[in-house]
């Protein structure tokens, strides 16, 4: 196929160890970022997944990476970028990693509380999004909101320079993560904005893919 692309794509949370069996991580089930790898496989391009842990399948034919921590994701991409045409970043990666990780259990004894000091973890989008790194590859974020979609996507859509940005507000009593449909608005750096209503995931991979077309992106 002479159009085939290399696709770097990330799914699922990752997680940060406290200890050697506690962390922290979220919901993702990784699905989105999933079925954007399938759907750039079935269109015959190279496909590689950094998957933080889920319970999904490998997929044939593409290249899986499976990584723990942000900062493992982040070692990932940057040894992958290079080759890359387009990234779809659409793992929820943890904002915050404990300070100190315990080689050993930590044990509660006679504790009646605990603090665990945080610290940022790197914001891996704007890591990459260096002009000298980035340099024409089309990079995609994804984001939840709870209010002010477009606001919020947009800022992080020029913030993290980003070509596109697929935003999905979080609606009261309907969590997105592992649903089999979402209600995402993709927004290019044009402002235009495609909203698609309670689309299925693999559809919305279709879209996603037909829209980078028809954008010249891919
Ligand atoms: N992202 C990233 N590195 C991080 C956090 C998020 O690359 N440390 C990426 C996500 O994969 C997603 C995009 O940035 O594609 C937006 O993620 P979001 O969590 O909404 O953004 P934050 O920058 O964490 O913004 P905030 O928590 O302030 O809403």
């Amino acid at each position: 196929m002479k159009s085939a692309k290399t696709v770097l794509i990330t799914a699922g949370p990752t997680r940060e160890y406290l200890d050697p069996v506690r962390f922290i991580s979220n919901e993702s089930s990784g699905t989105v970022g999933y079925e954007l790898a399938r759907e750039a496989r079935r269109l015959g391009h190279r496909v590689i997944l950094v998957l933080g842990p889920t319970q999904l399948p490998a997929i044939a034919g593409v290249e899986t990476i499976k990584v723990q921590s942000a900062v493992d994701m982040l070692k990932a991409l940057q040894s992958k970028i290079k080759g890359a045409d387009v990234l779809f970043m659409s793992a929820a990666v943890a904002d915050f990693t404990p300070v100190q990780k315990s080689l050993q259990k930590i044990k509660r004894g006679e504790r009646t509380e605990m603090i665990v000091r945080l610290k940022a973890n790197p914001d891996i989008l704007k890591t990459l999004g260096d002009p000298k790194v980035k340099k024409n590859k089309v990079y995609v974020g994804f984001c939840i909101e709870t209010q002010n979609l477009i606001a919020n996507a947009t800022k992080k859509l020029l913030g993290k320079n980003l070509d596109y940005i697929v935003a999905t507000l979080l609606e009261s009593r309907k969590s997105p993560f592992g649903a089999n449909a979402f209600s995402p608005t993709i927004l290019n750096k044009n402002g235009d904005a495609l909203v698609l209503e309670a689309e299925n995931k693999r559809n919305f991979a279709r879209k996603m893919f037909k829209l980078l077309k028809q954008e010249k992106r891919i």
